[in-house]
């Protein structure tokens, strides 16, 4: 998308993310799940955003890091990390992951596929297993690509009130397993506010690949952090990765 960066995403879902996305998985078997992974009190996660698991993963005592390219987001989750717990870097996952050693680094709610090419996502697989301590390991929680997906564009209502409309615009292009889109909020009183977002999807056995590049394997794969076993029809999954 011409004119779309690193922090395009965050700068634009700032405002209404928590809002929009509060209930988007479960926080507290996400938590659960990740404080066991953890070897070692020092964690990472990759796309911190709000803080939405940060904040709670930071209360259960491990000293979390949080990375994100956008001032927007980590202002937001400055004003919501009332006692400063998460450690916030403003940076992007592939050329300013802070030094480790962590005992887990992760990457939520299908934020990895914010890397829009197969490059860029594998350099970040090397740089997260560069900064794992011995036991320490790696987590992405993505969807499962469904490869009868069509190369579609559409136009859908996400909500309507009497003084507001926020519609998606939205295109894919399964070959170069990209999809891009805009969620156009208009309000009466604010005008038009574009809020766009692209992502470059990879398949859980894509994910592998690159994991092994990195000299990592695979060491548990969930159907989601509630450790659902993962199955031919889950649409996502949760996999662990260590050296
Ligand atoms: C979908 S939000 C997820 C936020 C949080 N992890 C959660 O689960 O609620 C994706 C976040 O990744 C950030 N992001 C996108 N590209 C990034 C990059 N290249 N490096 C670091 N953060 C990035 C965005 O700014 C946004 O805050």
């Amino acid at each position: 998308m011409r004119g779309y960066h690193d922090a395009s995403y965050g700068d634009a879902f700032a405002d209404v993310y928590d809002e929009w996305y509060h209930g988007i998985s479960d926080i507290e078997s996400t938590t659960t799940t990740l404080g066991d992974l953890a070897a070692g009190p020092r964690v990472l996660e990759l796309g911190v955003g709000t803080g939405r698991l940060a904040i709670p993963l930071a209360a259960t005592g491990l000293e979390v890091h949080g990375l994100d390219t956008s001032a927007a987001m980590l202002e937001q989750l400055a004003a919501k990390d009332g006692s400063g717990d998460v450690v916030a870097h403003l940076g992007d996952m592939v050329d300013a992951m802070p030094d480790g050693p962590f005992g887990l680094v992760f990457v939520a709610y299908n934020t990895f596929f914010n890397l829009l090419s197969a490059t860029r996502q594998q350099q970040c697989f090397a740089a997260a297993a560069a900064r794992l301590g011995p036991q320490g390991c790696f987590v992405i929680e993505a969807f499962v690509p469904d490869p009868q997906h069509d190369a579609r564009s559409g136009v859908s209502v996400r909500s309507v009130a009497a003084d507001r409309v926020v519609l998606s615009v939205s295109t894919s292009d399964p070959e170069r397993q990209q999809a891009e889109g805009q969620y156009v909020d208009i309000t009466e009183s604010g005008g038009v506010r574009l809020r766009p977002w692209s992502i470059r999807w990879a398949t859980p056995a894509q994910l592998d690949e690159m994991a092994g590049a990195a000299g990592l394997q695979l060491r548990e794969r969930w159907e989601s952090f509630d450790r659902t076993p993962f199955g031919m029809d889950s649409e996502r999954h949760v996999s662990v990765y260590s050296r």
